[in-house]
């Protein structure tokens, strides 16, 4: 099968397609003939090995898993005998880690789920990662019905879906912080309020938030902090120097900053999978690229300007 492969760390001229050999469902696994995937943060982080730290997990000198990928939407082609929940022909999407190849073998209680009715590949293939992203911050910080919360990144793939989970699922009061070019785009997800990042700094309103999400890794907590009520919560996604300034703040001051790393689950996706049944969540989609445009995709993504999600084609676009 073709994958896209890596055999050292570095920009995306280390990426390159390659026919390596299918993998085989054990019992408990299903196999999927994957037909879309994402290019994302966590991919290019892999694939750089940035921060360094990524490497006491991948492999100090290089990759020891060559093909990246983690989101995936799919058939599955075929089933290990332990197998109850999927039967081949279902059309499914969820996680796992080697998802840029024509084929991924996924547990069947990994995190996996049937598709969502009415939606395609390049769509469903896009719904996890973002999603997942958002999810477990704002859990971690109590967000729920009437949080004041601010979404800073709005546009990005985590930041879309946090504006989306904020109000929807959450039911919390959501401020959208964003770049002029992408207003529009975000006030159609349905925040309370939208702010543009060029025309005004939120911090120097004078309003004050419970929680603030920064969902680009671009916002210091000292800048976070200024528009935070006392008990207030900083949520980064990225920065390593935000894990010392998680410990000070949980015994200093009256402002915290949590730092929390996605673990998604099943139960995570078959949410999403209602979510967007029910209409209150969908992924956005900046472009959508073949397989054989990996590396100008990656380097797309490296720029940190994409709206919502890139996503990648594989094995041709069945219906
Ligand atoms: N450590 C890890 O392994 C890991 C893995 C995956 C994700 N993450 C983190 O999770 C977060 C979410 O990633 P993502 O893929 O959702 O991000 P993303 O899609 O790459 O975010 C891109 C968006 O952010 C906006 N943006 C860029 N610079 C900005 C700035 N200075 N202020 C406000 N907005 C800005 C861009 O629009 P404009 O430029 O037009 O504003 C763009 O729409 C990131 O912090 C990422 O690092 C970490």
């Amino acid at each position: 099968m073709r994958a896209v492969v890596h055999d050292r760390y570095g920009s995306p001229d280390v990426l390159r397609i390659e026919d390596v050999e299918q993998p085989v469902p054990e019992a408990d696994e299903v196999l999927v003939k994957v037909h879309a995937t994402t290019v994302n943060r966590t991919d290019t982080h892999m694939r750089a090995a940035k921060p360094f730290l990524w490497r006491f997990r991948l492999g100090l000198r290089r990759p020891k898993r060559r093909i990246l990928g983690l989101e995936f939407a799919g058939v599955v082609e075929a089933v290990g005998p332990a197998v109850t929940t999927f039967r081949v022909g279902d059309r499914v999407f969820g996680m796992r880690s080697g998802a840029h190849a024509e084929y991924v073998t996924v547990r069947e209680t990994g995190v996996i789920a049937h598709m969502p009715e009415g939606m395609s590949f390049e769509e469903a293939a896009a719904v996890c990662d973002g999603a997942t992203q958002a999810l477990g911050p704002l859990r971690q910080a109590g967000v729920g019905e009437g949080t004041r919360l601010v979404v800073y990144g709005a546009s990005g793939s985590c930041g879309t879906a946090a504006v989306q989970l904020g109000k929807t699922h959450f039911g919390a009061h959501v401020t959208a912080v964003c770049n002029t070019q992408n207003v529009e785009l975000v006030r159609s997800l349905g925040p309370d309020e939208v702010v543009d990042y060029v025309e005004e700094d939120f911090t120097r309103s004078g309003e004050t938030y419970d929680v603030v999400l920064d969902a680009v890794g671009k916002l210091p907590f000292r800048r976070a902090r200024r528009a935070l009520r006392p008990g207030g919560i900083f949520l980064a996604t990225d920065g390593l120097h935000n894990l010392p300034l998680a410990l000070l703040t949980k015994r200093v001051g009256d402002r915290t900053v949590v730092f929390t790393i996605a673990r998604p689950t099943q139960e995570d996706v078959l949410l999403l999978k209602q979510l967007v049944e029910r209409g209150e969540y969908r992924p956005v989609i900046d472009r959508i690229v073949p397989l054989e445009e990996a590396a100008e995709a990656h380097r797309y993504v490296d720029t940190l300007q994409k709206t919502g999600n890139v996503v990648m084609t594989l094995n041709g676009r069945p219906s």
